[in-house]
């Protein structure tokens, strides 16, 4: 399916100044960028600009400030600093947002410059979509580009509003993003194989119904198999469980027995007295004892797991199978990650929703091995579940 918005490429930006929304939502330590993926995902469409002798504005939020004024330590430099040093641009920080010195900086501001803006979640008004904010923002650039994947579900003045005032494209990462996630819903080359964990049944319901209606097999794994394990009437002593959600889970399972889609839950699991990185005891899935909690799926569901997922041709993951933070419960997230590596390898395709999955990836090494690994959480569960994203709304008709 092609992207169906208006990009970087069908617009002159030549001389132009390019107000553009990124997500620079990193992670931070001791106001160093410790993982900088979705600064460097950012980087093809501001070359591209740069190369075509625009002048570049960049804005962003970084984490969830109280809108009520500065907060140091969530400031963009960081993030500046981070695009500067991985581009060898000279990338010019203004601490400022809304007031006179954006203003001034973004009046200034030449041909091929780079100017990045302060953390626009700095103000209140900016996450309820005040327009005020938006025509501030939209008199700073001739155009508006929306690279912000990661932040495209989100209907927030820096995301959607400029767009009412400027002619508004999409940027690379965003045509990407949405093109990939949603093609291989579309058409995807089977057997199509998805993958869900993470905690919750009732955070990715939407997910879940949707994946039935187009994967041929879907796994389960993590906290939310024991919610499934409810549904099928086992005990799951004090692992973690949803009741409010087992009759739909149960739903869940009978939707996909009606359309023939396998459904495959853990038959065996590491289970631990407590929620602790301590060596746990494998029991098989209707064996849960009453006082201990499943932490991680068992070497019988890893095997299971990794066959169904070698004869894929695509792949779709999204959330870990247990507690992979714990040295310990790690192991079943590491067996799934490797087999899904093996995907691209042999000529499938592999797709990583954003999130905990992603992490897991990282921490075991094999981002290279994948053929997508989104930069975004909550956007690429939206698009997932087939909602529209308001961003990707507001842009240009192509
Ligand atoms: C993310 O990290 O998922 C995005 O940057 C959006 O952040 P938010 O959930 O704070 O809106």
């Amino acid at each position: 399916m092609a992207f169906t918005k208006k990009t970087v490429r069908d617009i002159d930006v030549k001389g132009k100044k390019v107000l553009m929304r990124v997500d620079f939502n990193v992670p931070l330590k001791d106001g160093v960028v410790t993982d900088d993926t979705r600064v460097r995902a950012a980087i093809p469409t501001i070359q591209y600009l740069k190369e075509q002798g625009a002048a570049i504005i960049l804005m962003s939020h970084l984490g969830r400030p109280k809108g009520d004024g500065p907060e140091p330590e969530l400031s963009l430099k960081p993030a500046a600093d981070k695009l500067a040093e991985l581009t060898g641009y000279d990338v010019k920080f203004v601490p400022d947002t809304y007031g006179d010195e954006a203003a001034a900086a973004c009046a200034a501001i030449k041909p091929g410059e780079i100017v990045v803006l302060e953390n626009v979640r700095f103000l209140k008004a900016e996450k309820k979509n005040d327009p005020e904010v938006a025509k501030k923002l939209a008199s700073y650039g001739d155009i508006f580009v929306l690279d912000a994947f990661g932040t495209a579900h989100r209907a927030q003045g820096s995301v959607v509003g400029p767009a009412a005032y400027l002619p508004a494209v999409a940027g690379f990462l965003l045509e990407k993003e949405v093109d990939t996630l949603t093609s291989i819903f579309a058409e995807p080359e089977r057997p199509f194989v998805a993958i869900v964990g993470g905690s919750k049944v009732s955070s990715k319901i939407g997910v879940l119904d949707h994946l039935i209606d187009s994967a041929d097999t879907l796994i389960i794994g993590g906290g939310m198999a024991y919610t499934f394990f409810l549904a099928k009437g086992y005990t799951v002593g004090t692992s973690l469980k949803e009741e409010d959600w087992v009759e739909r889970a149960g739903e869940m399972l009978k939707k996909a027995e009606a359309k023939g889609v396998k459904i495959l839950l853990p038959v065996d699991n590491v289970v631990a007295p407590e929620f602790k990185d301590e060596p746990g005891t494998v029991v098989d899935s209707d064996k849960i004892p009453d006082d201990m909690m499943g932490m991680d799926i068992g070497p019988k569901t890893e095997e299971l797991y990794a066959e169904a997922i070698k004869g894929a041709k695509t792949v779709f993951w999204n959330g870990p199978t247990g507690v992979f933070e714990f040295e310990n419960f790690q192991h079943g997230t590491k067996a799934v990650a490797e087999a899904v590596a093996e995907v691209k390898a042999a000529g499938g395709t592999s797709i990583i929703g954003g999130g905990d999955s992603v992490a897991a990836i990282n921490k075991f090494g094999l981002a290279d091995k994948m053929s997508w690994i989104s930069t975004g959480g909550g956007a690429s569960m939206e698009l997932v579940e087939g909602k529209a994203l308001p961003g990707v709304e507001a842009l240009l008709d192509a």
